[in-house]
């Protein structure tokens, strides 16, 4: 069986890959690879936020870990940047918040080592849990005047810089 590190470990790897092979061509963005990036990574971000936290709370009785809140921003502005379409400004800032935000999810004592040690005779079933959540409906982008405003600021707000 799959430690749940193993299985969320193995979803950054995949997104890393899609997300390279959505911006490598010289033609632009591949907008299919993109939306499979795009769902894949609110499907991802949706088990962390709706599984995961809320399993760690539990299993240390009621204690979230510190790095919570530092985590639900960067997701705040990862979703954020999912909004608008891509430009390679959008998909290079997508890519350093990654940079930054998936090691303190990947490292020894980081979310992910921790589910599995406090997870006991229910990795079993948490692992379940995850493999089976569905996809999150996508709206379409949003391309409205001032969404880019909009996005920057959440990109600020959880202290990254803006690269479009
Ligand atoms: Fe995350
Ligand atoms: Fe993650």
């Amino acid at each position: 069986m799959n430690s749940i590190y193993e299985y969320l470990f193995g979803d950054h790897e995949s997104l890393d890959k899609l997300l390279r092979e959505a911006s490598e061509g010289n033609g632009g963005i591949d907008m299919k690879r993109y939306c499979e990036f795009r769902q894949g990574l609110l499907r991802h971000i949706g088990i962390e936020e709706k599984i995961v936290l809320p399993a760690i709370a539990r299993l240390q009785n009621g204690r979230q870990v510190e790095v919570a809140a530092r985590l639900r921003l960067d997701h705040g502005a990862l979703v954020a940047l999912l909004v608008p379409s891509p430009t390679p400004g959008i998909v290079e800032t997508i890519r350093s918040i990654l940079k930054a935000h998936n090691p303190l999810e990947e490292e020894e004592g980081g979310l992910y080592r921790l589910i599995d040690q406090l997870a006991g005779d229910e990795a079993e079933s948490l692992l379940d849990r995850l493999e089976s959540a569905p996809e999150v409906p996508a709206l379409p982008h949003n391309d409205r005047s001032g969404i880019l405003e909009i996005t920057r600021r959440a990109v600020e707000r959880a202290g990254y810089k803006p690269l479009f």
